[in-house]
């Protein structure tokens, strides 16, 4: 690790991980640890807030001192403490939160709240301990972000700078698939056991409705949702069996089938509109980030379009689409460049979005000028230049953008 890149320690704890990491250079894992609360959820069939944090609290430190241990480093050496300020549950917010104040006041490191969004974003940008350099995204690029309790499609023209180009308009992907699972009785989370089940299918030709919502970049998957219960208890009907969230006692192949037609209907919504806004952006990369992107359905079909259009596609490793502390530590750096500081007053945000709807002002834009706005433009500088020495690309927008 070369110590002339800005370190950052994460910290994730807003919904069922444990998430910690140290990250240099805003790309670079140098060490982290995930975690899960799967099994302490899957019980219940969904995640209960009460005991999401408790956990967090026992394992938050755990956690600190693997990577602590594993990159030797110790909390004096590094820039900067990132930690997820929102959106997400409360209390889990709560616990890395208060976890990493005291760290910055007691170790007397600057801190910096991160938008966990912006950290599924940025996890495309991230490298793996002992990956080979590869060119980071270039702008501007169109990015689709789909998690548990998220989806949308926005425009990035440079860092930090984002546009909304269309949203759920009810259930997020995630949300549906988990919802789609307990109807098919493939219990918690929903999304791999769908993905597992339809690659099982035999039978390839269930159709579920698809809600255009034609002339926006916006979705609805409710009643997606809707139509998959309609379907199953009117099978189970058939069969004369009771109806409800009973989809375990449909034939195995049958649930496979199902559990196909919805994936299918899912993903051919959200590649066709990320791959429209693509061409209507004039768009010169393809990013995919948050839980769902590690649907190898979705992936697949997205890079088909990306190859198609001859442009680049970037999503993270399944592992790093789910929540981890790296993807903080990658949006934190951008953030921490910037100028941006918290203090004691920082508090959880859980509901706190990426993007304001369009006209909205943000209140979030680094700085413009001044000393931050010279440090972060030239930390971007060394970014490109580096991505060029791995490329030999001598010139393309980036060099636009910094004349602009
Ligand atoms: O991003 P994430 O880890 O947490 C949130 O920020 O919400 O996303 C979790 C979501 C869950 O809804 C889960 O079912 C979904 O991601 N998911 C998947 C897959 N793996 C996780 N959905 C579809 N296919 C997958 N392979
Ligand atoms: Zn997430």
């Amino acid at each position: 690790m070369s110590r002339r890149e800005t370190l950052i320690l994460a910290i994730e704890s807003s919904c069922d991980e444990t998430g910690v990491a140290l990250v240099v250079g805003g790309r670079r894992i140098v060490a982290q640890a995930v975690a899960s609360q799967v099994a302490l959820h899957a019980p219940a069939g969904g995640i209960m807030p009460e005991l999401a944090a408790r956990a967090h609290v026992r394992w938050i430190v755990p956690a600190l001192a693997e990577v602590l241990g594993t990159a030797g480093v110790t909390i004096p050496e590094v820039d900067g403490i990132a930690v997820t300020a929102g959106p997400g549950l409360a209390g889990s917010l709560l616990v890395g939160i208060s976890f990493a104040k005291a760290l910055a006041w007691a170790h007397e490191r600057p801190l910096v709240g991160v938008n966990h969004l912006e950290g599924h974003l940025y996890a495309a940008w991230l490298l793996d301990p002992d990956e080979p350099e590869r060119p980071a995204p270039p702008f501007p690029l169109v990015a689709l972000v789909v998690s548990g309790g998220h989806t949308f499609l926005i425009e990035m023209r440079d860092h930090l700078a984002y546009r909304l180009l269309g949203e759920t308009v009810d259930d997020a992907a995630g949300e549906a698939f988990d919802k789609a699972g307990r109807l098919l009785g493939l219990g918690y989370p929903g999304g791999p056991a769908i993905a597992a089940a339809a690659a099982d299918a035999r039978r390839r030709d269930a159709v579920l409705p698809r809600a255009w919502l034609r002339d926006t970049y916006d979705f609805s998957f409710s009643g997606l949702k809707t139509a998959l219960r309609r379907q199953v208890e009117g099978e189970l009907a058939e069969a004369g069996q009771p109806g409800g969230e009973a989809g375990g006692r449909l034939d195995p192949s049958r649930v496979s089938e199902l559990a196909w037609g919805f994936q299918e209907a899912v993903v051919d919504v959200l590649a066709a509109k990320t791959l429209r806004a693509v061409d209507e952006t004039a768009a010169r990369a393809v990013v995919l980030g948050g839980g769902v992107a590690s649907n190898e359905a979705l992936r697949a079909r997205i890079a088909a379009g990306a190859t198609a259009r001859g442009l680049p596609f970037f999503v993270p490793r399944p592992g790093l689409c789910t929540d981890n502390g790296a993807m903080i530590g990658a949006a934190g750096w951008h953030r921490f460049m910037a100028g941006e500081r918290a203090g004691s007053e920082l508090g959880a945000r859980p509901a706190w979005p990426l993007v304001r709807p369009a006209g909205a002002p943000d209140t979030r834009r680094p700085p413009r000028r001044g000393a931050a706005a010279r440090t972060y433009a030239a930390a971007l500088a060394a970014e490109r230049d580096a991505a060029r020495d791995a490329t030999g690309d001598a010139g393309g927008s980036p060099a636009r953008r910094g004349a602009r």
